[in-house]
């Protein structure tokens, strides 16, 4: 098929290929993605800062054997905690490794961040204010029975990032996690709560480092996970996974005037094919491509859970229309 790069968005360097029928991100969904060392990428449950005119890519690196934890009433699979990969683009396209962000701690099997433990969905956004670049991520134990939030930080976009500390915001179960920071400053941790039944928002203290009493409750009781908010002209959407482990799902997005609410549910933004499952993957984070024309490109997990290393990533675009947000394979 024939291809042609051409300028589709806002950078004259983020180029996309397109074919008759539709416009397509260059990176094949669901291949594997190298890095300028021809390694694969292993950024997975990942999110994107744009600082100073390039995009940093954080992602769980998962590394070694895929095993199943014993005793669980659901498919607990998991390979060790590998830490916080860094990449770096300037057109979405081309990635340079850059570091491990965050490493997993070797020695200490009572850490946070020991390599026994669970560490995912890392997002990072930096804070004008203190100069800092703020990481936050969900921490848990290989059970899944721990259920905080934990945060950490660095002068640096590629870190290394030192870490806090965790917490149960509120006293609230935090498990799939994302952070909003909206166009006034003021930045929001949106996470899985009580029992992975219901989605909580809370307000992060100006620092960004730890949560304010300030928090609401939304998509009570639909059980909804891997969430990834977004904002186009004035309202906030926030897309959710169902709940199903390592397995593929259908998505659904909320809308709202107010990140603090109220949060209308919309439906499934997928469209066609596949959209039962979110075309076989679960979303991670949405990243803006320009605003105005409501153009955004849908990060998504394609999980392989019993070889948690070798899960894909399908990164689609998104648009708004009319206030209804549509993604296609
Ligand atoms: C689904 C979550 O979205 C993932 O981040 C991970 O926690 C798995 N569940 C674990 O089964």
């Amino acid at each position: 098929m024939k291809r042609i790069l051409i300028d589709l968005f806002f950078s004259s360097t983020l180029c996309f290929a397109v074919n008759a029928q539709n416009a397509k991100p260059l990176l094949p969904p669901g291949e594997k993605w190298k890095d300028d060392k021809g390694n694969f990428i292993n950024a997975h449950g990942a999110g994107v800062l744009f600082y100073n005119g390039a995009y940093y890519l954080y992602g769980e690196i998962k590394k070694g054997k895929t095993r199943l934890v014993p005793n669980q009433s659901w498919e607990d699979y998991r390979v060790e905690a590998g830490g916080i990969s860094c990449y770096s683009s300037k057109d979405l396209l081309h990635w340079k490794y850059q570091a491990i962000a965050l490493a997993a701690d070797k020695t200490d099997p009572l850490s946070d961040i020991h390599a026994s433990k669970v560490i995912e969905r890392p997002k990072v956004i930096y804070n004008e204010r203190t100069k800092q670049f703020v990481m936050w991520m969900h921490i848990d134990k290989e059970d899944y029975s721990y259920a905080h939030a934990g945060v950490a930080v660095s002068s640096k976009p590629k870190g290394p990032y030192k870490y806090i500390s965790s917490i149960r915001p509120n006293g609230q179960m935090s498990r799939d996690m994302t952070i909003f920071k909206d166009d006034n400053g003021k930045a929001y941790l949106i996470y899985a709560s009580e029992n992975n039944n219901t989605m909580q928002i809370c307000l992060l203290s100006d620092d960004y480092l730890s949560p304010t009493k300030k928090y609401i409750r939304i998509l009570e009781n639909q059980r909804r996970e891997a969430p990834a908010m977004f904002k186009h002209e004035g309202k906030y959407y926030l897309i959710t996974s169902l709940c199903s482990g390592w397995d593929a799902n259908p998505a659904g997005y909320a809308v709202a005037d107010s990140v603090m609410g109220e949060w209308k549910q919309m439906g499934n933004p997928c469209l066609g094919k596949d959209s039962a499952t979110t075309f076989h993957s679960q979303s991670t984070y949405v990243l803006p491509l320009d605003g105005k024309k409501g153009s955004f490109i849908f990060m998504a997990d394609r999980w392989n859970k019993l070889d948690l290393e070798d899960s894909r990533y399908i990164w689609l675009l998104l648009h708004v229309n009319h206030g209804r947000v549509e993604i296609n394979n």
